[in-house]
């Protein structure tokens, strides 16, 4: 039997509907909503999940969500509850709206690094190359006291062990550091809950020493017999300016890890202020070689029941550091293993075979960590560590000579959730939230005291299916201090049936999960048409407080007013010198000044652009056909780009952007002389 809409939309929208509410256009023709759910085959609960997610025209959303995108290199900007994209960043492939990697001189050293001669120079370079491409994996927030600031987003690159900076005063990608002594990383990014210092482990172990610019020596024979030897991992302190958000190597330090491949990572705070925890795999130091008569790495890295969770005392490291205990490797200090066991900043603790997510609870007492291979969540209890580290309640060393922590003694209980447990985030009435990647579901689960008073053990309490296969979820501010609740965005590796046939390569699909009762309920899909979305941070919207135009000349890559900013096109200008041309170009609705530049052939062409509008939305681009030159100038904004005149011609520049009635008008010529 069809339940009628009237049984569960609220009292005043069921007599609305009764009644046949009408449009704000007035008039016949509207039908009631229990007429127009029907003709739209909406069941009555689909009817109230439209009305729980429906943002009407005009209206804002009440969260943002920045979700990686994985090897587009982006990083998208979601709405909620509405799901709908509202922006995407640039961060690790260039982006030709934003002109990000296109000519603009802060996207040309947010890619490549400062150019030489420039603070920082040379710093996100060693790459071997220039890399243009990236895969965008966990971003991590800024936090003040343990909260989402809004200031600034971090998020590392998969492939090169790279960390992308985004400024969300403009939503723009300032600065790509490559971390010296990493080749990959994976889910070991997160910022400390001040923001001293954004953490990035390794994941693969890299050649001890490696350094992508000269290459190292090394053999088969090596690879697969001296492994333990040669192959480290590093546990990275990258120390960031409280000013400008950016990323200092100079002030940063790393620790050596074992070749054991260092995973997913999450801050102390609260009582764990302080200190870092990382879980590994293949602690059987696996190498591969299938041809080579080893088993395939999957078989080979769970022979052993447990894998190791690092536990880093950071403040301690600091210590060590300032210290001088430290040597240089690369061009950061590297605190060695040798000096992390002796100075007791390392500890290991086992888990259980294969782990994947390690996620601290609010007040930073329990730790979550989930088994890939074990139906159940371990929750280690931070006051039981301290105090086996304080007691040296040890099973033994590992063959490098770390101290295991006795798992009983750190261990505060177990819940059994289901198959593949995966990544856990946290509400605000003490609920933990874990995704089952097997199952395709997410369980609900209590943490006990002090957040559940009502459950003195880990209890699962609801579960809903997901579609399908969930990786990450991520809850309303769910891996801060402070989470909020109400939300949670399951990130789904597979959609199969879900969307429209656009091909074999289906879309992923994010699923919106109401939370705010007692059962779990599905509000929406979400189709996502870009490369694999990996993990995403939701945060209340009004948390971001970014720029509405640029203050006047403002260069996006200082933030500050550039030196070669002008105030109106009568600072327009052309100076010529051998080789050179430079131009102060300004830009407003509907021309350029100069419209006209001429060059020689071989000259270097720079443009300082200015865009001296003060209107909102009022951006305006700058294209040349052939010399691969587009940007974007948003109003206030001071850029500059250069590139070689190397054919002669003309060349109609022009703005892209449709701002004005006289857009089209909005153009000039490049005149190449031979
Ligand atoms: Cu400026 Cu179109």
């Amino acid at each position: 039997m069809k339940r009628t809409l009237l049984m569960v939309v609220p009292l005043g929208l069921a007599l609305a509907a009764a009644i046949g509410a009408c449009g704000p256009g007035g008039g016949g023709g509207q039908a009631s909503l229990i007429e127009l759910a029907q003709s739209r085959g909406l069941s009555p609960d689909d009817a109230a999940r439209a009305i729980k997610t429906f943002v009407a025209p005009g209206g804002r959303d009440e969260y943002m969500l920045f979700a990686s995108g994985g090897h587009s290199g982006q990083v998208h900007v979601i709405g909620v509850p509405s799901m709908r994209l509202l922006k995407s960043i640039a961060v690790f492939t260039p982006e030709p709206w934003q002109g990000y990697g296109y000519g603009a001189d802060w996207s040309e050293e947010a890619l490549d690094g400062p150019a030489p001669g420039r603070p920082g120079a040379g710093a996100a370079r060693g790459t071997g190359g220039d890399l243009r491409w990236g895969d965008s994996h966990h971003p991590a927030l800024s936090e003040t006291d343990g909260k989402y600031d809004g200031r600034w987003l971090y998020i590392n690159d998969r492939a090169h062990g790279r960390i992308g900076f985004v400024d969300l005063a403009d939503f723009r990608t300032k600065q790509v550091l490559q971390v010296p002594n990493l080749q990959t990383s994976h889910g070991g990014i997160f910022a400390t809950p001040d923001t001293k210092y954004v953490h990035i482990s390794s994941k693969v172990p890299a050649l001890k020493g490696w350094n992508a610019s000269r290459g190292q020596s090394v053999s088969l024979d090596d690879h697969l017999n001296r492994y333990p030897d040669i192959y480290r991992g590093y546990s990275t302190f990258i120390a960031v300016d409280q000013k400008s958000g950016r990323m200092d190597v100079a002030k940063s330090f790393q620790i050596e890890l074992p070749p054991y491949t260092q995973d997913l990572a999450d801050s102390g705070k609260g009582v764990s202020y302080g200190y870092a925890f990382i879980n590994s795999y293949n602690a059987e130091m696996a190498t591969g070689g299938i041809q080579q008569g080893r088993p395939p790495l999957e078989v080979g890295a769970s022979q052993l029941d447990f894998d190791f969770l690092h536990i880093i005392n950071w403040q301690k490291a600091e210590q060590v550091v300032a210290a001088g205990k430290f040597t240089e490797l690369n061009g950061i200090r590297v605190i060695t293993l040798e000096t992390a066991i002796a100075e007791g900043l390392l500890h290991l603790a086992p888990e259980p075979r294969s782990p994947h997510g390690v996620d601290i609870a609010p007040k930073g007492d329990y730790i979550t960590v989930s088994g890939k291979l074990d139906p159940h969540a371990t929750v280690y209890g931070f006051d039981r560590i301290l105090k086996a580290i304080a007691d040296k309640n040890y099973e033994g060393t590992d063959r490098y000579g770390i101290p295991i922590l006795k798992f009983d003694a750190v261990v505060a209980g177990k819940v059994e959730l289901g198959a593949g447990p995966l990544h856990t985030q946290y509400d605000n009435t003490g609920h933990a939230y874990t995704s089952l990647y097997l199952e395709s579901a997410v369980a609900k689960w209590t943490l006990g005291e002090p957040y559940h008073p009502a459950a003195n053990a880990f209890k699962l309490v609801d579960k809903v299916s997901i579609h399908y296969n969930i990786g990450h979820l991520a809850t309303t501010h769910g891996d801060t201090m402070e989470p909020q609740g109400k939300y949670l965005i399951a990130m789904n590796k597979w959609s199969i049936d879900r969307h429209s046939n656009v091909g074999p390569l289906h879309p992923q699909n994010f699923q919106l999960i109401d939370i705010s009762g007692p059962k779990m309920e599905l509000l929406a899909d979400m189709p996502i048409g870009f490369g694999e979305p990996h993990y995403a941070q939701l945060v209340k919207a009004d948390t971001i407080k970014a720029h509405a135009v640029y203050p006047p000349g403002v260069s996006p890559a200082t933030m500050e007013k550039s030196p070669n900013a002008i105030a109106s096109e009568k600072d327009a200008r052309i100076v010529r010198r051998p080789g050179v041309v430079e131009v102060w170009m300004n830009v407003v609705r509907s021309h350029f000044t100069p419209d006209i530049v001429t060059a020689k052939v071989g000259d270097t062409v720079i443009i300082h652009l200015t865009n001296t509008e003060q209107t909102a939305d009022a951006t305006h681009g700058f294209a040349v056909p052939t010399k691969n030159v587009m940007v974007s100038l948003d109003p206030g904004e001071s850029t500059t780009v250069r590139f070689v005149a190397d054919t002669p011609g003309t060349y109609s520049f022009y703005c892209t952007e449709f701002c004005s009635a006289l857009h089209l008008e909005m153009q000039g010529w490049l005149i190449v002389e031979k």
